[in-house]
């Protein structure tokens, strides 16, 4: 499925890719927000610490603004997607019960599915390399939410993800490097 990401809530740039996102035939808008992007996320504790951070309303504030006004561009009927940088995994920084946390609150603000990273910069968990290696973050989500999970991370073979899927850990998988390597990972996975 096609999604445009937004890469902030401005009107500038919401209207232009609005208008992209209509232009080829996407159905679903996406904001990020990991530890790396504008948005910022709960992954930021360590170090949003000016106006937008703090509580864990403060931290996801810019990121429901942004959602809010991606909302307001795209209406009623398409789904929001929302890249969440769940937790960091560092000293003091955000946990998974922060994710759990953000992610109710982003559901309550109206956005369709919760679409998992973590880690602080990059897409990675200190000590874990399995397939799903952000699962127990998952899982803690979807305890939260009604709305789906989709769960990147690890995954090389399509039986790791029908294991993740079957185990209700997540709603849906992502495959990023693998498909980078295979561009026809699909039929062979
Ligand atoms: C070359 C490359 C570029 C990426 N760019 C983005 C990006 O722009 N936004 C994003 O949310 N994740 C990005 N990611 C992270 C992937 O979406 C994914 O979370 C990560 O690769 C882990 O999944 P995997 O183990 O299936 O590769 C990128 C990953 C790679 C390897």
């Amino acid at each position: 499925m096609p999604y445009t990401k937004y890469a902030c809530g401005c009107s500038p740039c919401s209207d232009s890719l609005l208008r992209r996102n209509r232009s080829c035939g996407s159905s679903c808008a996406a904001v990020p927000a990991q530890s790396r992007k504008g948005t910022g996320s709960v992954g930021l504790k360590i170090i949003n610490r000016l106006q937008y951070g703090g509580s864990l309303e403060n931290r996801l504030r810019f990121t429901l603004e942004t959602a809010a006004r991606v909302r307001e561009a795209v209406g009623p009927s398409v789904p929001i997607a929302v890249r969440l940088g769940g937790a960091d995994y560092l000293p003091g920084g955000s946990k998974e019960e922060d994710a759990a946390e953000g992610a109710a609150l982003l559901e309550a603000a109206g956005v369709d599915l919760i679409d998992l990273s973590g880690g602080m910069c990059f897409y990675f968990r200190p000590g874990h390399l399995e397939p799903g290696y952000f699962s127990s973050m998952s899982e803690k989500v979807k305890a939260r939410v009604s709305v789906p999970v989709l769960l990147t991370g690890g995954v090389q073979h399509a039986a790791d993800a029908e294991k993740l899927l079957s185990s209700g850990k997540a709603d849906l998988i992502g495959v990023g490097r693998a498909l980078l390597k295979d561009a026809h990972w699909r039929e062979t996975a």
